[in-house]
């Protein structure tokens, strides 16, 4: 079974968490394409959803599901009752990085505003710690130069991510070599940095569910 396979029974499998009546927070990425695709087919059953960046709003439109600004869809419900995207990494503990495409910040904040967030990965994403895969800091660009120094001291090797502007104007810093042993100490570390929009830890909004895509199929982890 290829990646893809593996990404496409996940995304399928999510839509067993997906009720009848509720708004849904939806993520950004190919997993997260797969998971649109698929929610098509109860697009009538659902008021709505919330996009976790433009790429997904657009494609959530392109299938007719109505996609709602996040302040408004507060308002008409308490929470959203669940955020379903893919991730970059995940461990043990179900931390996650995510950012991989560069939505990390809107991707935190739908999370944070759902009740349950609903990881759909495949295996090749499973690792013992965070950190194989380059570490992304949303950065206002007036402080480019000070969280690349503070990248520096905390052993990584900072890269801006060339050509790339968030949604919401900042650039990305990609931090590699990182070895992340103890992940909700420098999600904290990180955001505390002036300039820091955001950093693609997801310890504090980690996974409650992962789901993993594998040859023989999808495993739940609780
Ligand atoms: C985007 C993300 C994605 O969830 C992450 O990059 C995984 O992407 P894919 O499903 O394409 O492997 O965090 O910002």
């Amino acid at each position: 079974m290829t990646q893809n396979e593996m990404k496409q029974k996940v995304a399928e499998a999510a839509l067993a968490y997906v009720e009848a009546g509720t708004i849904v927070g939806v993520g950004t990425g190919s997993t997260a394409n797969m998971f649109i695709d698929a929610l098509a087919t109860k697009k009538n059953d659902i008021i709505g959803a919330v996009a976790s960046s433009e790429a997904t709003a657009q494609r959530l439109k392109g299938h007719g599901i109505p996609v709602l600004d996040l302040n408004e869809a507060l308002k008409q419900v308490a929470s959203l009752s669940v955020y379903i995207d893919g991730a970059d990494e995940f461990d043990g503990k179900k931390n996650l990085t995510k950012g991989g495409g560069g939505a990390l910040t809107r991707e935190k904040i739908v999370a944070a505003a759902s009740d349950k967030f609903i990881c759909i990965v495949d295996e090749t994403k499973r690792v013992d710690h965070l950190g194989a895969f380059p570490l992304p800091i949303e950065v206002i660009p007036m402080a480019c130069e000070l969280v690349i120094g503070i990248a520096k001291k905390n052993g990584g090797e900072p890269k801006v991510r060339a050509g790339f502007t968030t949604d919401n104007g900042n650039i990305i810093i990609d931090v590699h070599g990182l070895k992340i042993t103890d992940p909700r100490a420098l999600e904290d570390e990180l955001n505390s940095v002036p300039g820091v929009v955001t950093n693609g830890i997801f310890s504090h909004q980690g996974a409650n569910v992962v789901l993993m895509g594998t040859p023989d199929g999808v495993i739940t982890i609780e």
